[in-house]
């Protein structure tokens, strides 16, 4: 059976690098995951007010996270980081103490940037965020993009050769992965 993956990307501008690679990366799981892709542009900024009683968005997101056997991070790096609508998402999937969402559900990042260090610092910043929430992150490969224009178009069509090869060793690694780290299916 096919794994689901909840995607988190980090972008909310039409026309992002990232999402056109989170496509490309659904076209290259095709026939072994499922992509889920979750909602972050609507969610509230989170409050801790919240606790006492959750948003619906909250809520949904949860709820999605839960429904799949892991979670695929896909983020442009912003100011060296994670750019504040993904922080925020899992800030929000992370809340009320003690009812996160997103522990023990193994997870893969990987990021797109028109810079040379392809979101490598953003990736960073996000493991160590990850480690905190309890989430196995795959190690291996690591994988930063350097996006040039026509690398990916919005459906996901990968013009480069060496570009399909990698990314599709990294797909087919996380999904094995997902399997050894508490996937369901
Ligand atoms: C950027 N960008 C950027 N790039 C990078 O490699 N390192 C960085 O620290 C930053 N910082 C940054 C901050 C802000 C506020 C913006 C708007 C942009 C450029 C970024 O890589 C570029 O805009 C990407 O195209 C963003 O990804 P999407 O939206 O195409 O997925």
């Amino acid at each position: 059976a096919e794994y689901k993956i909840a995607v988190l990307v980090g972008s909310l501008r039409k026309g992002s690098h990232n999402q056109a690679l989170a496509h490309a990366l659904e076209k290259l799981a095709a026939g072994k995951a499922v992509f889920s892709y979750v909602e972050i542009g609507d969610l509230p900024l989170y409050n801790q007010d919240f606790d006492k009683d959750y948003p619906s968005q909250g809520v949904r997101l949860k709820q999605q996270i839960r429904d799949a056997d892991a979670v695929l991070f896909v983020t442009p790096e912003y100011n060296r980081s994670v750019p504040g609508v993904l922080k925020n998402a899992i800030d929000l999937g992370s809340r009320p103490y003690g009812d996160s969402a997103f522990a023990g559900k193994p997870a893969a990042v990987i990021g797109a940037s028109i810079g040379v260090i392809g979101t490598a610092l953003a990736q960073q910043h996000l493991r160590n965020i990850l480690a905190y929430l309890d989430m196995p992150v795959l190690g291996q490969p690591e994988a930063f993009l350097h996006f040039k224009e026509g690398l990916i178009d919005a459906h996901g069509t990968i013009s480069n050769e060496g570009t399909k090869d990698f990314l599709q060793g990294f797909v087919d690694t996380f999904i094995a992965w997902v399997g050894t780290h508490g996937g369901t299916h």
